[in-house]
């Protein structure tokens, strides 16, 4: 009995500790920021706690955020060079939070080489408390998200050193292929001689189109290449996707119809093994709305005062 009770204790605790999942290709276009947005509201509608973190200075997740710095703002470049200074921490939606980017940020490479540690030092000195369980148990987040610059450099060196896992966004076209060996070794390099917990969580084929030859040779070479770390689930192209960021919006606030909130909400369901709620479709647009009816409410009273 003792020892039942110690498994599912233990079994609960295990299930409860922060996942961290840095979304990473050293190629641009292919789908990092939106399958950070997107994963990380369909994980949300799951139920979870999730931290989505902007680490590249093109600042396009914080774009689709809302996120506009104004002066007193901080963001992660101010975190990272500030000591003893508060994980800046904004949030979307109750439950949903996230750490911007600013432009600044494209000169973090010369401020992190001059560090001790400098591959660890923002998994040690920045995100490290916020991973630990808190006092009663629970963990601040389950799902933590980081969004990646395409830049082979310690930024991404430091993401990938305070993930659990890589997820791979290989997109539907003749150029996925180049630049993934650099990836594979660069993933592994920081394994082997930083962070020996990395793993690659998964391939995910984005902008799948089944009638093209070439959406179906990239997918068939993953398959028979990495096999068990490709996702079941493949993101099809859909140009609600481009229409979104021009909204600030993702694609459950903006279209929960489409086949891209069907597929990223079915990554989200292969990832934690749970399962939709019935209302998923209306979930984020109702919690988009609130957020904005609030924001409007904030403008006028200050516009009044
Ligand atoms: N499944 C998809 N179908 C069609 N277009 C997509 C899809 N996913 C992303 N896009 C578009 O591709 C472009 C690049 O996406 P983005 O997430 O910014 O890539 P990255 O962060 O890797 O540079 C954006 O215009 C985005 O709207
Ligand atoms: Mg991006």
């Amino acid at each position: 009995m003792i020892i039942i009770t110690f498994v599912v204790l233990n079994f609960k605790y295990y299930l409860m500790m922060t996942k961290v999942i840095s979304i990473l290709n050293f190629k641009g276009g292919v789908a990092k920021t939106t399958t950070t947005y997107n994963l990380g509201v369909a994980l949300w509608m799951l139920g979870k706690r999730v931290l989505l973190i902007d680490t590249d200075a093109q600042c396009n997740l914080s774009g689709m955020l809302g996120f506009n710095q104004q002066g007193g703002d901080a963001t992660l470049n101010e975190w990272l060079r500030t000591d003893d200074m508060p994980m800046p921490v904004y949030e979307q939606y109750p439950g949903l939070f996230y750490v911007p980017s600013s432009k600044a940020l494209r000169d973090i490479e010369s401020y992190l080489n001059s560090k001790v540690n400098r591959e660890m030092f923002l998994y040690n000195k920045k995100l490290k408390p916020y991973f630990q369980p808190q006092q009663d148990g629970t963990y601040m987040f389950d799902y933590v998200l980081i969004d990646c610059s395409p830049k082979e450099g310690l930024m991404n060196n430091n993401n990938m050193s305070a993930s659990d896992y890589v997820l791979i966004p290989a997109e539907c076209s003749g150029f996925s292929l180049q630049g993934m060996q650099d990836l594979l070794f660069g993933i592994n390099e920081i394994k082997e001689n930083v962070n020996p917990k990395l793993d690659i969580l998964g391939f995910l084929i984005i902008k799948y189109d089944k009638q093209t030859r070439i959406s179906r040779a990239v997918s068939e070479f993953f398959d028979s290449n990495y096999g068990d770390k490709v996702f079941n689930t493949k993101i099809r192209k859909n140009v609600k996707f481009d229409e979104t960021p021009l909204q600030y919006k993702g694609i459950f606030e903006h279209a929960p119809e489409s086949n891209g909130a069907e597929d990223y909400m079915s990554l989200a369901e292969e990832i934690t093994g749970c399962t939709r709620p019935d209302n998923w479709q209306t979930i984020a647009m109702e919690a988009w709305e609130s957020a904005n009816n609030e924001q409007e409410e904030e403008t006028e009273e200050n516009q009044d005062q």
